[in-house]
């Protein structure tokens, strides 16, 4: 049998030639476990003490107690050395690290722009004392038609192309002015309200028209009101949607069956001063109907005319927002599509 001195430089001399092949931190784990693990080659030698006389034990035991050391301190060593080898790696990626390249970030959601559009305007309005109002979209004829001086066989139907439910005498609303009636009759006098919502009309769709599409309403009765009141709100209200306190209106004649006079109120155009594409080159941009309520309308609904008198306004959600944003067609706004939604 080999002396144990003669194991002891052996066991060296594989250590170091283990060492020499080991690549990685598992091929160190391996190897360690290979000489000073629980059944590594360090344990063989120290079981070989046990059978040493008393003398030799004491001349042995510090030798394998030195080995286990100086094995020890290779195995140190090498990590040390993985160590400096994995940060200098990392440096080398930081100083190839580019931090203008493009990091895909996750899709954020943000607000459908019917939500953002719905809020301003509610602002706008509330900061102007309006209430804000909901009305059914599922309407009957008469709130729809008849309460506003519509009966069934007025021409202006024809000019509303209406989505008849099954339910007889019910259909999807054509505008929001159905809620004029519905106030009339919950509220008490006077009253300012600004009714936001859906609308629906049967006809084809294109660039400017959807079957689809949002309304607002503005409707406000007090004793003494005048043209004056309707403008005055009208213009207030387009100043502050468009931003420009320079803004100006202009009124020409309008025909709605539910108003006296009808109005159709246009306004300055806010990217112009001579004519551009947004207002056809006239410097004036069509934005609401409106006009002082019909009496016929408020005596339906329980109110004298002779005491009260109102106004109403309405206008197209989406054509204000076309205008506002330069967005070129209303089909865009339920289309779903991410490259349009993500710009609001
Ligand atoms: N409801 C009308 C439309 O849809 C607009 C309007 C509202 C006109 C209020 C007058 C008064 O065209």
């Amino acid at each position: 049998m080999k002396s144990l001195q003669d194991q002891i430089q052996e066991v060296i001399a594989a250590c170091d030639a283990a060492l020499i092949s080991t690549h990685t931190q598992a091929d160190l784990e391996k190897t360690k476990a290979d000489f000073i693990g629980r059944s590594g080659r360090m344990v063989d030698l120290m079981a070989q003490l046990k059978t040493l006389s008393l003398e030799e034990k004491q001349q042995f035991g510090p030798l394998l107690n030195g080995l286990k050391q100086q094995l020890q301190e290779k195995f140190t060593a090498k990590e040390a050395e993985f160590a400096k080898k994995t940060l200098e790696r990392e440096q080398q990626k930081l100083q190839s690290f580019d931090v203008t390249a493009y990091k895909p970030g996750k899709i954020q959601g943000s607000l459908h722009i019917y939500t953002q559009l719905i809020a301003e305007l509610e602002d706008i309005f509330m900061s102007m004392g309006f209430e804000v109002v909901d009305g059914p979209e599922l309407e009957t004829d008469y709130y729809n038609f008849q309460a506003l001086n519509i009966p069934e066989t007025h021409p202006a139907r024809d000019m509303h192309d209406t989505f008849w439910v099954s339910s007889p005498g019910m259909l999807l609303r054509t505008h929001t002015s159905n809620v004029q009636a519905h106030v009339m009759q919950t509220h008490t006098l006077p009253l300012a309200v600004f009714a936001p919502g859906r609308c629906y009309r049967n006809e084809a769709t294109d660039a400017t028209h959807d079957f689809m599409f949002t309304q607002g309403e503005c409707v406000v009765i007090d004793k003494n009101i005048s043209m004056g009141n309707l403008l005055a709100t009208a213009k207030t209200f387009l100043q502050r949607l468009f931003g420009k306190t320079d803004l100006e209106i202009r009124v020409r004649p309008g025909y709605f069956p539910f108003v006296e006079p009808g109005v159709e109120i246009d306004a300055s155009c806010p990217f112009c001063k001579n004519g551009c594409s947004f207002c056809k080159k006239t410097g004036w941009i069509e934005l609401l109907g409106s006009g002082l309520i019909h009496p016929n309308v408020l005596r339906a609904n329980g109110i004298n005319p002779d005491e009260y008198r109102g106004f109403a306004f309405g206008f197209g959600i989406e054509r204000l927002a076309m205008i506002k944003y330069g967005i070129n067609d209303i089909r865009l706004f339920r289309s779903g599509k991410i490259r349009f939604l993500n710009q609001f």
